[in-house]
């Protein structure tokens, strides 16, 4: 079905921060599969984890024990400092495990009609109930009617979330991205996620974050929240847990994880074996490694040169950062800024028109950074002096 507007090219094989198309074309990958290929393309311990883990088992179901599921877990809830994990395959299905999770968390405390609050700007999937808690109209239109049970507030805003904690007496979760992604690098003030846990405990709700695209050191933490030292009641996982295997997580810490309980939820494919081994080789690979540091390091130095590169042009609103999410805002739409770097062999993402986003490798080194900033910049000049003259 014709439900992607894609760029006309195809790549037939990667390597770190590269990617090769049939004519053998290299382009510089600052997108990273969005935020998946954390590692690089054609990593060798994801190529040797498939190898060795196909040759004995992909896939048993889970009406069996899963060994490597169960390390994964354990390795995941040591890094987190959270409980338990519920295993799937996407982004959208881990947050679906986050909402079911609070409603049936809602229905054990007697509230018939159990409410999540939910952002504006926000993202957290496309099935309908993920697509009914995002906060972009153009993602819902069509699709209506939505899921109900969700209530909006503005982003970045603790006293909404207040005034709405006074109006209703029915709330019993807060869904959250430390950072929205898809609207646009969004990053709240620092101690935004410290609010919402106090509210969260104040009100006996649970505080969920969706780290989908945060999450396993994109922004120079494991998980954003341990920017903040606070644990949340449930988090989300998917994208770069594999680093391009599917592979979701819903992890819940304390009383969020008693909620769900044997026949309550599930997946076929959810935590199989292949996928398992993937994910534990992308965690040993990122703890044996500095990666994780280094994402704050090079997102830094990255943001510093666009900075430095762009401080003259008034049309670049802002530049916002944290480790390797980086987002450069203008003041006109720019998406076709993203065939204009393919042509100079560069993949970027635009989100909400106005927003590059780059998510590039945690693995990019220096002379691929100046390699990004100097085409980079070069490109939004032009484009503002173009769009800026007509
Ligand atoms: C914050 C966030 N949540 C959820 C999702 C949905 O993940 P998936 O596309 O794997 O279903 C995304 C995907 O971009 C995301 O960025």
């Amino acid at each position: 079905m014709p439900t992607y507007g894609r760029l006309a090219v195809t790549f037939e094989r990667g390597e770190g921060a590269w990617l090769f198309d049939k004519d053998n074309n290299r382009y510089l990958d600052a997108v990273s599969g969005i935020a998946v290929c954390s590692l690089g393309h054609a990593h060798p311990a994801v190529h040797q984890a498939l190898c060795k883990q196909s040759e004995k088992l992909v896939h048993t179901s889970n009406l069996y024990g899963i060994a490597v599921q169960e390390q994964l877990a354990d390795k995941l809830s040591e890094i987190s400092g959270m409980d338990n994990v519920f295993f799937c395959n996407s982004g959208a299905e881990a947050n679906e495990a986050a909402i079911k999770l609070a409603r049936k968390y809602g229905h054990g405390l007697g509230i018939d009609f159990p409410s999540i609050i939910v952002m504006e700007k926000s993202f957290h999937g496309r099935t309908l109930a993920t697509l009914s808690a995002t906060g972009n109209a153009k993602i819902q239109q069509g699709f209506e009617p939505l899921v109900e049970g969700f209530i909006r507030v503005p982003y970045n805003d603790i006293n909404a979330i207040e005034q709405v904690l006074k109006q209703y007496n029915n709330i019993v979760a807060m869904l959250v991205e430390p950072i929205q992604g898809e609207g646009g690098v969004n990053i709240p003030a620092s101690d935004y996620l410290n609010q919402i846990r106090r509210l969260c405990d104040q009100h006996n709700l649970l505080m969920m974050l969706d780290e989908i695209q945060t999450g396993v050191g994109r922004t120079g933490k494991f998980f954003a929240f341990q920017h903040n030292a606070i644990v949340p009641d449930v988090c989300t996982l998917a994208k770069a847990l594999g680093n391009g295997v599917p592979i979701g997580a819903c992890l819940a810490w304390g009383k969020a994880s008693e909620v769900l309980t044997a026949g309550n939820h599930g997946s076929t494919f959810g935590g199989n074996p292949l996928a398992c081994s993937v994910a534990l080789a992308v965690l040993s690979t990122l703890e044996s490694s500095d990666l994780i540091n280094q994402a704050s390091q090079k997102g830094e130095l990255i943001s510093a040169k666009f900075r430095e590169q762009l401080r003259a042009n008034s049309h670049v609103v802002d530049i916002r950062q944290k480790g390797l999410m980086i987002g450069i805002e203008l003041d006109a739409p720019c998406t076709e800024l993203v065939q204009a770097a393919l042509e100079k062999k560069l993949l970027i993402n635009v989100t909400g028109d106005k927003n590059i986003r780059l998510l590039p490798p945690l693995i990019i080194d220096d002379q691929q950074i100046t390699l990004l900033v100097d085409t980079l910049s070069a490109l939004i000049s032009m484009h503002t002096d173009t769009t800026h003259e007509s």
